[in-house]
């Protein structure tokens, strides 16, 4: 198939189109490059031995949108571009609603004029809110608590009213749990552009010694060792699960709905101890106040992946580590310097 991915260059898109060329895709990618480097889109032709078509350029450009559909048959979009920052959108909402909902919209209305009716969306583990308890499963309440969060929410909405108004559309949604690692070549990985905001990429800046110490958001939670539980998940695995929906959805018209998660939790106190293991470097740390807006424990009930798709994360946290380890000691500043 050939397939277009919005966001392609960032940190998951790229890692999902290096799988996509290594299953034989054609990938085409949109990205107007916000918060990622084309360096990343090189890269991944130098992983995979294979050439990509790159476009830079913003989704809200309509008409460098219709110019993409128009140069390529496009059968299938993967759609990652979106800004992603919680705390950032916060102080920016309107940019995160102009930026998320009206790319979505642009994207839509093009394929629609295209008559691209298959879309695997990027959703988010954000979208429960605070759930009453865990494991999630894909029929829990819907609920967000900052502006990312109901972009997300809005554009599954969206998406739901689409497919209810014309039911040849072919939709898939992934909700992702924290992903984490990079890919084994350590010729990608996470590339935050500021101080990170996510946990493994503070530790491991830490571990580098870009960063000081770690501020551990609080013990006071009703959890094993009092941290947040999350559930982390290998990139790679994330990236095998857009696959598996694209193979699954190919030739078919409906609306599915999956968690993608690795099966179980860790507290913010494993996380480091995990991390610790594998580098071999100690990881300062501080307990502080707990971050506003985060929820005591957040994992999956992956099971209807597993089942309907045939999918299943394989990675675990130490390789999680590991790989996130070795790209940050092969990038210790990122694709910094590279354009
Ligand atoms: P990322 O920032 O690395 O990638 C997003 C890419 O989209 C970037 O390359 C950026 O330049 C591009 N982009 C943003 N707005 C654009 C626009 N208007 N036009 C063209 N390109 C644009 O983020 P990521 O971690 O790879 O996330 C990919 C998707 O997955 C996002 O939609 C994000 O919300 C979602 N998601 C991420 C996480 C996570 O923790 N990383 C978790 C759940 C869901
Ligand atoms: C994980 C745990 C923190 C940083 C976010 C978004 C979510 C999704 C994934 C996009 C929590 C603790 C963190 C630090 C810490 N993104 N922590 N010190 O908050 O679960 O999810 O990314 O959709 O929408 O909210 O991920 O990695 O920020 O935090 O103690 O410096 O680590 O409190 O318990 P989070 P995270």
């Amino acid at each position: 198939m050939k397939i277009l991915a919005t966001g392609g260059a960032g940190y998951i898109g790229s890692h999902t189109c290096v799988e996509l060329l290594q299953n034989g895709h054609d990938v085409v990618v949109v990205d107007n490059l916000q918060n990622s480097k084309h360096e990343a889109v090189r890269r991944v032709q130098e992983i995979t031995g294979h050439k990509l078509l790159f476009y830079k350029a913003d989704l809200r450009d309509k008409a460098e949108i219709e110019k993409i559909f128009r140069e390529n048959s496009i059968d299938a979009v993967i759609h990652f571009a979106g800004l992603k920052a919680v705390g950032e959108s916060t102080r920016m909402p309107l940019e995160y609603y102009q930026n998320n909902i009206t790319g979505t919209l642009v994207l839509c209305e093009v394929m629609r004029q295209a008559g691209v009716k298959t879309i695997v969306f990027s959703s988010s583990a954000t979208v429960y809110g605070n759930p009453k308890t865990v494991p999630i499963t894909e029929d829990f309440p819907l609920s967000a608590v900052n502006p990312y969060g109901r972009t997300k929410l809005m554009i599954e909405e969206i998406l739901g009213d689409l497919h209810a108004s014309d039911s040849s559309w072919n939709i898939s949604i992934l909700r992702y749990f924290n992903p984490v690692g990079a890919h084994k070549s350590g010729k990608i990985g996470e590339d935050p552009k500021d101080i990170p905001n996510n946990l493994f990429p503070f530790i491991s800046q830490v571990a580098i010694g870009r960063l000081k110490e770690l501020s551990v958001y609080g013990n006071d939670y009703p959890t094993s060792d009092g941290t947040g539980i999350r559930e982390y998940i290998h990139v790679v695995d994330l990236a095998s699960g857009h696959l598996k929906a694209l193979e699954k959805i190919k030739g078919r018209t409906g609306l599915s709905v999956y968690n993608l998660g690795a099966g179980r939790g860790y507290s913010v106190l494993e996380a480091i101890a995990a991390f610790s293991k594998v580098s071999g470097k100690n990881i300062p740390y501080r307990i502080t106040d707990r971050r506003p807006g985060d929820i005591p424990t957040c994992y999956a009930d992956s099971s209807k992946a597993n089942r309907e798709l045939g999918w299943k994360a394989l990675r675990g946290i130490d390789e999680m580590c590991a790989d996130v380890w070795r790209w940050q000691m092969a990038n210790p500043d990122g694709y910094v310097g590279q354009s």
